[in-house]
């Protein structure tokens, strides 16, 4: 029996490299995919659209969450819209304000009403969690992206925010709180620990899931085995008496 056999939290991909898409899909531990503006750059997206139905394409039977640009409210609800159109298993991911620090709660709100099933993003704090929650469908279901990682390299312990956060959404039964960004491993237990429905992981720390459950006592003899084969195909040499 693995510790990942208890866990309840769910395992989304996040990147934009069609290809790793479509084998992670065959992934047993992975339930979704998200991806972002900034990850599609990285991969040399050009073609923000054909892209995101490419993604839709591939993987039919998961939720995808494709993220609106626009910095404007009323074009970030046509934008949503649109987006919500390509797919029945499409999220639509709204940044929780625009670049201006104005709260897109006009966005959550009519989106939400409308039906979107929304990913709302880069969320840092409760009060973002309780402004959110104040306009957002209750009947709707929604994913709530707080980006822990990011509370992390600031010295903040995000385990309590998390914790915190997951208490504003009560009045949401069907929001998910997602744990974004994170930083290690752990971070999937740590995630499951505070109920987080779901976390988003990159292909490197999921490559990390195969070391759960592993000896610790085996793990530090490859890596002294490791030290000693790197010195040895160097050459390295030290004189001694
Ligand atoms: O899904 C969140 C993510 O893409 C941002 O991650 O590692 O840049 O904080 P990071």
């Amino acid at each position: 029996m693995s510790r990942l056999d208890d866990l309840k939290i769910k395992i989304f991909a996040d990147g934009a490299n069609l290809d790793k898409i479509r084998v992670l899909a065959k992934n047993p531990m992975v339930k979704g995919f998200t991806t972002n503006p900034t990850l599609m750059k990285k991969d040399g997206v050009t073609d923000y659209e054909d892209f995101a139905r490419e993604i839709i394409a591939a993987v039919p039977d998961f939720p995808v969450s494709l993220e609106v640009f626009a910095d404007d409210f009323d074009e970030m609800i046509a934008q949503g819209r649109a987006i919500a159109s390509w797919g029945s298993n499409v999220n639509v991911k709204v940044p929780v304000m625009n670049t201006k620090g104005e709260f897109a709660g006009k966005v959550i709100e009519v989106l939400s009403s409308e039906g979107a099933v929304l990913n709302v993003t880069a969320i840092m704090t409760v009060e973002q969690v309780e402004k959110i929650a104040a306009v957002l469908n209750p009947n709707a279901s929604a994913i709530i992206s707080v980006f822990a990682g990011r509370i992390a390299d600031t010295g903040v312990d995000p385990l309590q925010v998390m914790e915190d956060c997951k208490a504003a959404l009560k009045g949401h039964p069907k929001a998910e709180l997602l744990w974004a960004s994170p930083r290690e491993l752990l971070n999937v237990f740590h995630a499951d620990q505070v109920g987080c429905q779901i976390i988003t992981v990159t292909d490197d720390l999921l490559k990390k899931l195969a070391l759960v459950d592993k000896d610790l006592d085996l793990y530090s003899r490859e890596t002294v085995q490791m030290f000693y084969n790197d010195a040895a195909s160097s050459s390295f040499s030290i004189q001694t008496a």
